[in-house]
Order: structure tokens, then sequence, then C-alpha cells
């Protein structure tokens, strides 16, 4: 479905607007005060979203950030380390929050697709002799946003979760797209949220909803959570206003097979024109990284091409790679006129 106008937008799967359903899903919704538990919708939501995890309890929360942070919060103390890939969210796209609110570094490791191996877990924990921080805690991203929407793999999570309990860390799964890994790979999300003590995922981005994410875990750990939620300031009221649409949006999880074909189509009209620029069998799920110097023109009117075509894309981020991501709100004739866009045919 195009947007209004004949504008489309690929900067991100952010951008999708509610369906009716969830509209009117909203309009009906039964509210209550959420601080005092009182909301019986954000209570379903929260039930449905552990269920979906294999977890004993969930705290539904604003922002995919504040499900990171709130983890990294729990699991930590200050002057502690986090360890995670280089390019993960909770490091490079929170404005330093873990840092800031949390009191925390980051031990990075270089793991492509952030997929994390055993012995890279394995050096940095042997190097936290007798005068590093503490390494307390290991997250992982799945899907996993800056390599363009990368899976990890079940067993790649198995052996690092494996080698990292060998030494005393907490895991913490980034599942803002969750449901697109587990579509991707053909596995039930708790088949990769098993071996986690936490897993965040947000209702907002490919699923649909307008606003909202989620932390899950045992319910202990969820008791402090509410209680740190609190304490950022994201104890919300009659927010089953909201929650109704991310139950919605939880129901129609599968429909996010129909972004990762069109993020594949879209891959494969790019590669027919530049094939250096991107590689179709990289496209796992719903994103298209594309290498800039690739393209037959300057990205400087390859942008204003597309721009004049009424398309809104984000810049290249660092290292000339720039970000396409597919969604419920385009559709393959968006795509051909992006495509034809940037080539200028
Ligand atoms: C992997 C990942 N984690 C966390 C977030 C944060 O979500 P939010 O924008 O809801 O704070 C995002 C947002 O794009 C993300 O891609």
């Amino acid at each position: 479905m195009a947007f209004p106008d004949g504008l489309a937008d690929f900067r991100s799967d952010t951008v999708t607007r509610p369906t009716p359903e969830m509209r009117r899903a909203m309009a009906e919704a039964e509210v209550g005060d959420d601080v005092y538990g009182d909301d019986p919708t954000v209570n379903r939501l929260e039930e449905e979203a552990a269920e979906v995890v294999g977890k004993e309890a969930a705290v539904f929360v604003p922002t995919g950030t504040m499900a990171n942070q709130l983890a990294v919060m729990v699991h930590t103390r200050p002057g502690d380390e986090v360890l995670c890939d280089e390019g993960a969210h909770v490091r490079n796209f929170e404005r330093g929050a873990a840092s800031a609110l949390s009191g925390v570094g980051f031990r990075t490791v270089h793991a492509p697709a952030g997929r994390i191996e055993p012995h890279q877990i394995e050096v940095v924990m042997r190097a936290a002799g007798r005068f590093f921080p503490r390494v307390s805690l290991l997250v992982w991203e799945n899907t996993h946003n800056m390599s363009g929407g990368r899976v990890v793999p079940p067993e790649v999570m198995d052996a690092g979760n494996a080698e990292a309990r060998r030494h005393g860390l907490r895991i913490h799964l980034d599942g803002a797209r969750l449901f697109n890994a587990a579509v991707a790979l053909q596995v039930e999300p708790e088949r990769l949220t098993e071996g986690v003590d936490t897993v965040g995922f947000c209702f907002s981005k490919g699923l649909g909803a307008p606003i909202g994410s989620v932390l899950c875990g045992d319910a202990d750990t969820m008791a402090e959570v509410r209680y740190l939620r609190r304490m950022l300031g994201g104890g919300m009221r009659q927010v089953g206003v909201v929650a109704a649409a991310a139950r919605v949006a939880l129901r129609e999880r599968k429909r996010l097979e129909e972004d990762h074909a069109l993020a594949r189509y879209l891959a494969e009209r790019i590669a027919d024109h530049a094939p250096e620029a991107v590689d179709p069998r990289t496209v796992e799920t719903n994103m298209v990284n594309v290498v800039v110097d690739h393209l037959p023109r300057p990205f400087r009117e390859v942008l204003s091409s597309v721009e004049a075509a009424g398309i809104k894309v984000n810049p290249p981020l660092g290292g000339g790679v720039w970000r396409l991501v597919t969604h419920r709100d385009v559709d393959r004739s968006d795509v051909d006129r992006l495509v034809a866009a940037i080539f200028e045919r």
C-alpha cells in the first residue's frame, strides 16, 4: 500500500502506520491505570508477549531503547562492561544511555552480522583479569540492524550462550526485530530466546503498531524491571489504548515474510544494474544495504532523483553503506519507482 500522494518511504520499518484493525482495537480498548497494574489490555499483552518468547513475565515499555536500557540496568552494576558486537544498537544508537544511566562501558568484538563466536567471548573473559572492569552482560542483536537485517542462527547463539554461561555472564537479546529473524530462520521465536535471560522486542517496527516494545524474562527480574521502568519515567497510565494495537500486531507477525520477499526483489533489481552494489544473497530479512561507491552515479545525484520521485530515504551511514528498508506500507510498484530513480531510467 502506497503512502498518500504517491509518496513512498524506505527509511525504516518504523514509518509503518497503524492498520484499520489496530485503530479499531485502540478505539475500543478496555483501559485502567497501568502503574497500579489495572490496565487489562496491557496485562493481556504482557501475558501474550511473554508466552510467545517462552518467558515467565513481560513489561510493556514505550521504546526498544528503554527495553535495552532496562536490561542493561537490571543485569549490571556501575563500572561493569557489556560485551557486544561493535555495530550493536545498544552501544551505537542510544545516545550513550548505558554509560549515562547505568554507568557501564562496552567491550566490543568484531562480529559480522552480529554472529559473536565463543572464542571471542573466551578472549574477552580471559583478558578480564585483576585490573580490568568486570564484564557482566552479553548482548545479542537479532536481526542485526547495522549489517542490513542479517540473522543470527540459533546454533550460533547456543554456542555463544554456553561460553557466556561458563564465565557467569548474564545474557540479553535485543530482539527489536525478533520476529523477522524467526520468520527468516523458520524457527519459533522461543528457539532464539531459550538461552537468554531477557529479550526485548518492538511492536512499532515491521509489526506496524504505532508505539511500544516489551522486555521479557523471569518473574523476579521483571519485578525489578518494573521498579526501574518507573525510575526512568516509563510508568504509563491508560496505555491500553496503545497496547491494543500491539496485540493486533503480535498476531500478524507471519506477514513479515512479505517484507522479506520485497527486500529480496529490491536487492535483485538493484543488482541487475549494479551487481557490485548489493549481494542479494545477503538479504535475509527486510533490509538492503547498498554500497554507494558501486552505484553508477555520484550519490548526490542518486539522492536528488530519489527525492524528486517523492521517495524518502536515509543518507548512507559511515562507510558508504546505504540502508533501504521494506515494510507493509511499500509495495512492488514503489520498489520499481525507487530503482528507476536510482538509475534514472
Ligand atoms: C536493533 C534495535 N534495537 C533497538 C532499537 C530501538 O528502538 P526504539 O526506536 O523503539 O527506541 C532499534 C531501533 O531501530 C533497533 O533497530
